[in-house]
């Protein structure tokens, strides 16, 4: 398995272009499903969460042709998908496992076959992450769900009709799902609670280029008028703003300043309102952010992630990386996910000084140094933290399990080498 071997200690300075969202490009992967025309899909980030829905897409029988784009700033992938007729209806173990956003086929399936069977991804690093929410709403929607062998067997023969759904928590994933089996189903479906991150509010444009009628988007009163047919559609994924938020915090923890190009400053209030809070200069330009933090005076700040637009759990690990080096003491609670600290114990053997309470809070003490040291860490964005970690430590960091960045980080060394990091993959054999 490869691994990322850093020196720590360089000041980053430069330009890093920020690619296509992941968290919007799989429900838009999926969103394809609902037609039998052509949808293709540009700015689409090359990562191994997209190779493997598509991987999934093909096993059910879609058409899918892909085009590397290249500009000079950035390389992306355009994917023109075509679901004429499915082979099959099932979403294997083996696919769902590797890939939890494979569940996005459910909904359309469901919607437009009256049949489906997926495999239940279980729970995952950061927590059991249950799938009632999605389950509960098709049913009110008139499906008949069975679980069977690890398996979700959903049916709707005569098609699903339109109904009046409360979410008890502003689920993305539901929130998606649901949207993209409301879009064929018989009668208006309203979703109150649903969930308003930027990612859904793409979702729900190409939704209605496709032909859809949805109503409410970026609130979170969703209403959904069934129609009887898609069409095909071209649309560009957003930016991603994780991964934007991800290099503006390596920006800070090295004291240097980065422009992020293609980034969406209005995606991401709350991290940018927290680092302006630490002395940070930040500039929003109509295309990119700077994150100048060359001489701010840093300290501690508390942070309590939520939903959509507040401070988002998909920071959460990248943030508490920058407290562990900034002067005074941070608190940082997690309220979306209820396994989100496995980054803690790494980042301790690099030196940080870090309590937890109970199993939502977090109490960081800065300290002067981390030292680098052999980590590992159990998801994508706990091993982006390390990988800040080891940016701003003293001496060498291995981050070990290199996949779980591959999945989620486009060209990772590149864009951290090209801005002045010590970095570098070392590859191993699995
Ligand atoms: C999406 O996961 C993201 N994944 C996650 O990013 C992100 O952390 C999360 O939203 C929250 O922003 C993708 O977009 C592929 P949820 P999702 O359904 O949709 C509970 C990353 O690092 N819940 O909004 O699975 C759940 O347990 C990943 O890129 C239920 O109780 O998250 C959690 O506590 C990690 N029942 C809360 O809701 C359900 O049926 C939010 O989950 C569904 C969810």
């Amino acid at each position: 398995m490869d691994k990322i071997k850093i020196i720590g200690g360089n000041q980053l300075i430069g330009k890093i272009f920020i690619s296509g969202a992941k968290n919007a490009a799989l429900p838009l992967i999926c969103a394809t499903l609902l037609t039998k025309e052509k949808v293709s899909l540009s700015n689409m980030p090359i990562l191994s969460d997209i190779t493997s829905l598509n991987a999934l897409l093909d096993v059910l029988g879609v058409q899918i042709e892909e085009k590397t784009v290249s500009s000079g700033k950035n390389t992306s992938k355009t994917y023109t998908y075509q679901s004429k007729n499915f082979k099959n209806l099932i979403a294997p173990y083996d696919f769902v496992r590797k890939m939890r956003a494979s569940y996005y086929v459910l909904g359309p399936l469901l919607t437009r076959e009256g049949h489906v069977e997926l495999s239940l991804p279980g729970g995952c690093a950061i927590g059991a992450r249950p799938m009632d929410i999605h389950l509960n709403s098709l049913e009110q929607m008139g499906a008949q769900i069975e679980i069977k062998n690890g398996y979700v067997i959903a049916d709707a023969k005569k098609g699903l009709k339109g109904a009046n759904i409360i979410f008890p928590k502003a689920s993305v994933g539901a929130t998606c799902n649901i949207l993209m089996a409301a879009t064929l189903a018989k009668g208006t479906t309203r979703i109150e609670n649903a969930a308003k991150e930027p990612e859904i509010g793409d979702l729900i444009d190409l939704l209605n280029a496709m032909g859809a009628h949805i109503e409410g988007r970026d609130t979170s009163v969703l209403t959904i008028e069934g129609v009887s047919k898609l069409k095909g559609a071209e649309h560009a994924v957003i930016s991603d703003r994780i991964e934007a938020g991800s290099y503006a915090i390596a920006a800070a923890i090295t004291k240097g300043k980065i422009e992020l190009l293609n980034a969406n400053p209005e995606h991401l209030l709350a991290p940018l309102n927290i680092l302006r809070a630490m002395d940070i200069k930040i500039t929003e330009k109509p295309e990119s952010i700077i994150v100048d933090a060359r001489n701010a005076d840093m300290t501690g700040q508390d942070i309590m992630t939520d939903y959509y637009p507040g401070f988002p759990t998909d920071l959460q690990a990248q943030f508490m990386a920058l407290m562990t080096v900034v002067p005074g003491a941070a608190l940082v609670t997690e309220n979306i996910w209820e396994n989100r600290f496995m980054h803690v114990p790494e980042l301790m053997r690099m030196g940080a000084n870090i309590n937890i309470h109970g199993y939502a809070s977090a109490i960081v003490r800065g300290v002067k140094k981390l030292s680098g040291a052999p980590v590992m860490a159990t998801d994508l964005r706990a091993s982006f933290a390390l990988v800040l970690a080891g940016l701003a430590a003293e001496g060498e960091t291995i981050v070990n399990r290199v996949y779980h960045l591959d999945r989620g980080y486009e060209k990772l060394e590149e864009k951290l080498k090209n801005v002045g990091a010590d970095i570098e993959r070392i590859k191993e054999p699995d």
